[in-house]
């Protein structure tokens, strides 16, 4: 057994088919690179496992932590499947840059490092299959009923066209092209603005299904037109999604202030991202326009922003 083992799990953003893609329709997503969560798995000199996350304020040891504790849920199951008896003793360091709860993917992201570098450390080999599965019942801890686009996005870290339940399809980008990610500095649950849509559904499902197919249909074009390279015509889907978005009343005030903020920066469309009412937008940008369109959003109240290439 190596004395130190390590593993390092991107970040992700939705660009198309959020909610829908909890009715079936597909979602597009795709890594960011620039944001990453860090796994480091070593011996220790004194006797238990020990984590120590100091971006959560987490020092403690594994059997201090309540069971269902998604950390201690991954470390607890990894040592279960791999069949490691008695635990050894461990360090564990996790560190990551991605902004929590913002729909960037940070827990997914931290679950597939740790997941990787322990079963790695224990000498438990574990497919990328294997690695999603598992990160995905851990997603159901976290956040009740996800649809598992994030764990897959992460674990393959390659941009996936998503249909839940449907084995996993990455695609080919035929031109890279740049995104500005803004952040509201809002957070909202996820679990509740799903529960909305859920409830709107429910009052009306034809109408809903409707708009659920129209969504679907922009993620089906968007993915034709990104293989393509069809950049431009990238941005037209963006509004049109961020107007359904709308009209599902996921977006907010500082959501729409920003997708508009960002067209009028000369942006080639905006929308917002994730489960939303706050966290992040995104706008397609030619290359050039990255940098004044990134501080028209920062002017217009973000909190942060993110320039990513997709590639
Ligand atoms: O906020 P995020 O990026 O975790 O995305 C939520 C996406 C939803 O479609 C709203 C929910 C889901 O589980 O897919």
């Amino acid at each position: 057994m190596s004395n130190m083992t390590t593993s390092s799990a991107p970040g992700k953003i939705i660009l198309f088919g959020e909610h829908a893609v909890v009715y079936g329709r597909p979602a597009l997503a795709v890594p960011v690179t620039q944001v990453h969560a860090d796994v480091e798995v070593s011996g220790a000199a004194r006797p238990g496992i020990w984590i120590d996350a100091p971006d959560v304020d987490l020092h403690a040891e594994l059997n201090t932590l309540p069971s269902d504790h998604p950390i201690a849920s991954v470390i607890n199951n990894i040592f279960f499947l791999s069949h490691v008896s008695p635990f050894p003793n461990l360090e564990i360091k996790i560190t990551s840059t991605i902004p929590v709860a913002s729909g960037l993917g940070s827990g997914a992201a931290v679950t597939v490092a740790l997941t990787r570098a322990l079963a790695s450390h224990l000498n438990h080999l574990m497919t990328d299959e294997e690695v999603n599965a598992f990160a995905y019942e851990i997603e159901k801890l976290h956040h009740g009923t996800p649809s598992g686009i994030d764990n897959t996005v992460v674990t393959y870290a390659m941009p996936v066209y998503f249909v839940k339940g449907q084995p996993i399809e990455t695609f080919k980008v035929g031109e890279p092209f740049t995104i500005v990610i803004a952040d509201t500095g809002i957070s909202a649950p996820t679990r509740e603005s799903v529960g909305d849509v859920r409830k709107s559904w429910e009052a009306e499902k034809a109408k809903w299904e409707n708009v659920f197919d129209e969504i679907g249909d922009i993620s089906f074009a968007a993915r034709h037109v990104i293989r393509e390279g069809w950049v431009k015509m990238l941005g037209a889907l963006m509004d049109e999604n961020h107007a359904l978005l709308k009209e599902m009343t996921v977006s907010s005030p500082e959501l729409d202030r920003l997708v508009k903020a960002a067209s009028e920066a000369g942006a080639l469309g905006a929308k917002l991202s994730g489960g939303g009412r706050g966290g992040n937008m995104i706008a397609l940008v030619e290359p050039e326009m990255a940098e004044s369109v990134s501080l028209s959003l920062m002017a217009a109240g973000a909190k942060n922003t993110i320039i990513t290439q997709v590639t």
